[in-house]
């Protein structure tokens, strides 16, 4: 089901998000319903408060695959990289934002279940925007020129 996406302004979007300690339908229904969202927007990730619900649980849609991260924590990086951005939250804006170029994660999956991953380029910059997400960070407190784009 596609849930309605916050736009900025919204109090959520500025929480610290607590962590999920139940890995039960619940959470698979919330996981489902961003997924649908994602989709249907078109975007390259989705964190968990933008559909309101403030929790450590974000999607990343990129060339290297679909990934669900639950209570995910950069424990490493690595480089820089400068490049544009946008936000689903942030509706026909984009800025320039330096990220590393290279982070290893560490987090659940929707079973609960422990890994870790490296991601680099595009795909460390999507992981990087969606963790922000989760403490009530936005690219645009990082982005040099917010400009105006057309959707
Ligand atoms: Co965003």
């Amino acid at each position: 089901m596609i849930r309605e996406i916050v736009q900025v302004g919204d109090s959520v979007l500025r929480e610290k998000c607590k962590p999920v300690t139940r890995f039960d339908a619940e959470l698979f229904k919330l996981l489902d319903d961003m997924k649908d969202t994602l989709k249907d927007a078109e975007g390259a990730g989705l964190a968990a408060p933008q559909v309101g619900v403030p929790v450590r649980a974000v999607q990343v849609d990129v060339e290297e695959g679909f990934f669900e991260f639950i209570n995910p924590v950069i424990v490493s990086q690595k480089g820089e990289q400068s490049g544009p951005e946008g936000c689903l939250s942030v509706r026909g804006k984009a800025g320039t934002v330096v990220r590393p170029d290279r982070v290893k994660i560490v987090f659940q999956d929707r079973n609960g279940d422990k890994y870790s991953l490296v991601a680099r380029g595009f795909f460390a910059r999507a992981v990087c925007h969606e963790l922000d997400h989760l403490d009530g960070v936005l690219y645009t407190d990082k982005a040099t020129d917010i400009h105006s784009v057309e959707e």
